[in-house]
């Protein structure tokens, strides 16, 4: 059976899972990689049996064989690789956020209509047990309408700090924010009509990071809900998990609640903390990578044994996903954007810095 041919970009921490997950799949193989150090793409493709190596995303856009790429580099140089691969045909799974300036996803969705190659962001969230059985309960109408939503995804200062050397050229609402806004407009069948951020600023800045601390966002759906999102960069590093990560909403009959983080599946105790990992987004079994991640994943390349097929589900996966942001579109053509905060072309209510970096 024919495989699905990947190329990734990016030999980070992130393109390790998807190379892991690729790896794992009967019907995917990794067949190129780049990254900007040779030395990191040489070491992944040893680790990895990958054949095809490259220092240059355009190098590789231009002679790979791979049918598709995904794209897992920092948040802020998503835009001019996502376009190279399109222009030379490839279809896409773009690292979320999708960019971190709306002029880079106009750019993307032109050349990616244009090209009519399949896109789509990897928000994973849409894939997790939990908020699967909220959102089946809410799709029930057994709860009444939705009213109010909450949604925490905070990391420890271990993330900004320590694990990304790009973290000032990003944020905690790029980096987190783009997960909890899809995951609230997912569970709410809505997007945001308005909405209202304040930023805090200074606590990473005094630890040589230049990045705002903590973002706190009040959104008004269309649909007459209201949603608050917490997003912070500077939890303790004491935490037990690398996240903290909750969610409540309350409907007109009936309310639930998720801890998705720190709750105590596996709890793992050594002389210094104690660790509560978080098994369900990502954990090997027998060295493979599985856990919802593998399930996101899976379910582009699984069943689908050439192009063809892999078009046809991904479209459906793409007008899953992004529901409101993205048209379904015939065969052949390419899937549309909608920008979050700009539908009729002109950005929705009024704020302050946080605000504009919400809308940007
Ligand atoms: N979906 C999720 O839950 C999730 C989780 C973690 C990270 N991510 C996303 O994945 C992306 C990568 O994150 P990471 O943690 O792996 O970062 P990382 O810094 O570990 O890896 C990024 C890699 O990209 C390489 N790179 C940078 N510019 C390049 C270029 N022009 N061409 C080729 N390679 C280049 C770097 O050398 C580095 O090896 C980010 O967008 C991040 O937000 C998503």
């Amino acid at each position: 059976m024919e495989k699905i041919k990947m190329g990734i970009v990016g030999a980070g921490i992130w393109g390790e899972t998807h190379a892991h997950i690729y790896s794992t799949c009967e019907h995917a193989a990794v067949v190129s990689v780049c990254d900007r150090n040779l030395e990191k793409a040489n070491e992944f493709a040893s680790k990895f049996g990958i054949k095809e190596v490259y220092q240059d995303y355009r190098e590789m856009a231009a002679k790979s064989s791979c049918d598709a790429v995904a794209i897992v580099t920092p948040d802020y140089l998503h835009a001019d690789i996502a376009i190279a691969f399109a222009e030379a045909k490839k279809h896409l799974l773009i690292e979320k956020p999708l960019a971190t300036t709306r002029e880079d996803v106009y750019r993307m969705m032109e050349s990616i209509d244009r090209n009519g190659v399949r896109a789509m962001v990897d928000l994973h969230n849409r894939w997790s047990p939990p908020f699967h059985a909220v959102k089946n309960e809410i799709a029930s109408g057994n709860y009444g309408k939705a009213v109010n939503a909450y949604i925490r995804l905070n990391d420890t200062k271990y993330v900004p700090t320590k694990m990304l050397s790009w973290a000032a050229k990003s944020s905690i609402i790029w980096f987190l924010g783009s997960h909890s806004l899809d995951t609230l407009n997912w569970l709410l069948d809505d997007v945001p009509e308005e909405v209202y951020c304040i930023s805090h600023k200074g606590l990473l800045q005094s630890m040589g990071v230049d990045t705002d601390d903590v973002f706190l966002s009040t959104i008004q759906y269309k649909n007459g809900a209201i949603a608050q999102m917490e997003n912070g960069w500077i939890t303790p590093l004491g935490n037990s998990c690398i996240n903290d990560f909750k969610f409540n909403i309350v409907l007109e009959k009936g309310k639930f609640d998720i801890d998705a983080s720190s709750h105590n599946l596996v709890k793992m105790t050594s002389e210094e903390r104690i660790i509560t990992p978080d098994p369900m987004v990502s954990n090997h079994i027998l060295g493979n990578g599985k856990g919802l991640l593998m399930r996101a994943y899976a379910a582009l390349w699984i069943s689908s044994s050439a192009v063809r097929n892999f078009m046809c589900l991904l479209r459906t996966l793409c007008a899953y996903l992004w529901h409101w942001y993205v048209f379904s579109s015939p065969p052949g053509t390419a899937v549309r954007f909608k920008c979050i905060f700009d539908k009729s072309g002109v950005p929705q209510g009024s704020g302050e810095r946080g605000h504009e970096q919400l809308r940007r």
